[in-house]
């Protein structure tokens, strides 16, 4: 998508020639009230804003639009009240953020907005607002909507005109790298392959000045990534590995990140059921998150070295594709018996992760749509958030504070017994459906190296909205977890 201009406005929001200008409404016990930001619109109307209103039904809970036509007492055409719910002390960030997001995501025709959102918290509402705004188009002949073009923001009473504008720079390109995350995921699968994926992410690394290595499936054979190839060849479309390595200026810890990059997941032998299979197409979504990340890393010059680490395979039944029953001898030598070709993440990923920390990372963050049972045990809402318990617990508090979500999870010592194989090292499932989200985890934990401080964020549920668009999360691609990412990385690159 192109993102809509987002500048600090130079007049006050009552001089605005603007088609709409957006402000912010709460629930306070009777009724609706002003957030703050709304005095001179409301000045506009003699101070009977609210009662307007209130008239008009809006009551200020969450996700409520409500839009007024000014009938020329104000430049702009029209005021969109956006729900921010009931107020608990301060405004969070988050309602700052969903409000912006449901104001956009409803002026689909308006070319040009103003918002006093942003003068609650510039940084929540340049996020809301443009993601708010994003739109996938690029498939209809004739898009049925219009994209925003320009917002003017009302700033903060604090800080000033300079710290602005490095909010304002820092939150776009943070909304804007979920907007590249989103677009990948919502990019179809006969597009986007392993091939294609690693081309299009070569490019956009290149243009940050990010090195790329990728690795075909020749070099994957010489390099005796198992995992990664037995899950690739029942497909047409050949795997690949890509590593996107920025380095910053003073970088004082080296962090990896590692992504799932299944461009789609039919469940190859063990195939999945028809109904739904075309969500699938989701499952590179964590791959598109470190992607979209190192390059937003890259551009906002975090101090700090990082190393993406994508598999990419696309798991389909064939002649030529692996089956249960098979042993894969991994990159750095386990070998994993297939008991289910459907739990093909952790394969392609095990391999990502034996390389990754080839590197010695100080830290290890890895993402993916890896399981159904996280949807069974968080819903479609929250990562299951696993790992080394500190770096787990820290990951958990930033994905909360983020407004993504997610919640820390534990790796249960009896489930690793439940991996053992008749033949193999270990096999890629357990003989049973208990803590499918957990068992995977475990799975993964033995191919971290020993002492590496690691997280796994499952966003199997959270990465891909099968509903209705909400707050300033569109339907398809959310684009998660992109900015629970770059905000781990901000929170190394400022405390170690
Ligand atoms: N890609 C799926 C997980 C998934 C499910 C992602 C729903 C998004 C939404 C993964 O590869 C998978 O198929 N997992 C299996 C594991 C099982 C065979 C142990 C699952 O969850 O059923
Ligand atoms: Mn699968
Ligand atoms: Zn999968």
């Amino acid at each position: 998508m192109t993102a809509p201009k987002l500048a600090l406005a130079t007049a006050p929001v009552s001089e605005a020639t603007v088609d709409a200008i957006v402000i912010g409404t709460v629930q306070n016990g009777a009724g609706v009230a002003l957030a703050p930001g709304g005095e001179l619109v409301d000045a506009a109307f003699d101070g009977s804003l609210t009662d307007l209103l209130s008239t008009l039904g809006a009551t200020g809970k969450a996700g409520e639009v409500v839009k007024l036509p000014t009938l020329g007492k104000l430049p702009a055409a029209l005021v969109v009240a956006a729900g921010m719910g009931k107020v608990d002390g301060d405004i969070t960030a988050e309602q700052v953020r969903r409000a912006s997001g449901a104001a956009t995501r409803s002026l689909s025709d308006s070319k040009r907005v103003a918002t006093t959102l942003s003068s609650v918290d510039l940084h929540a509402a340049v996020e809301g607002t443009v993601l708010g705004a994003y739109r996938f188009t690029g498939y209809k002949s004739e898009p049925k909507n219009g994209q925003l073009a320009k917002v003017d923001l009302a700033s903060p009473a604090e800080g000033d005109a300079k710290d602005h504008r490095a909010t304002l720079k820092a939150a776009t390109a943070i909304a804007e790298a979920v907007a590249t995350a989103r677009d990948f995921v919502n990019t179809p699968p006969n597009d986007l392959f392993p091939a294609s994926f690693a081309e299009k992410a070569a490019a956009l690394a290149k243009a940050v000045g990010v090195d790329v290595e990728i690795l075909d499936e020749k070099a994957l054979r010489k390099g005796g990534f198992g995992g990664i190839l037995g899950v690739g060849t029942g497909s047409t479309r050949q795997p690949r590995l890509v590593r996107l390595t920025y380095k910053g200026p003073k970088a004082k810890k080296k962090v990896a990140l590692v992504g799932k990059g299944i461009t789609f997941d039919t469940g190859g032998i063990s195939i999945k059921p028809a109904l739904h299979m075309e969500q699938m197409t989701s499952d590179m979504s964590g791959a598109a998150a470190v992607i979209a990340t190192v390059v937003l890393a890259a551009k906002l010059k975090y101090p700090l070295e990082i190393t993406a680490t994508v598999p990419m395979a696309e798991n389909m039944p064939s002649g030529a594709a692996y089956r249960p029953g098979d042993v894969l001898t991994m990159y750095g030598g386990k070998t994993v018996e297939i008991l289910n070709t459907d739990a093909e993440g952790r394969l392609i990923l095990s391999d990502a992760i034996v390389r990754a920390c080839e590197d010695n990372p100080d830290y290890l963050i890895e993402t993916s749509t890896l399981t159904g049972a996280q949807l069974v045990a968080l819903g479609t809402r929250t990562c299951g958030i696993m790992g080394s318990d500190e770096f787990r617990d820290r990951v958990a508090g930033i994905a909360q504070a983020t407004g993504e979500g997610g919640w820390a999870m534990p790796l249960p010592e009896e489930l690793r017994a439940d991996l053992d194989s008749r033949l193999a090292d270990l096999a890629n499932v357990t003989g049973h459906r208990w803590g499918g989200m957990l068992a995977a985890g475990v799975f993964l934990r033995e191919f971290v190296s020993e002492g590496t401080p690691w997280a796994h964020i499952d966003c199997a549920g959270p990465a891909y909205n099968t509903g209705e668009p909400w707050g300033y999360t569109s339907s398809g691609g959310t684009g998660l977890p992109v900015r629970t990412l770059a905000a781990v990385l901000a929170d190394i690159a400022a405390n170690g």
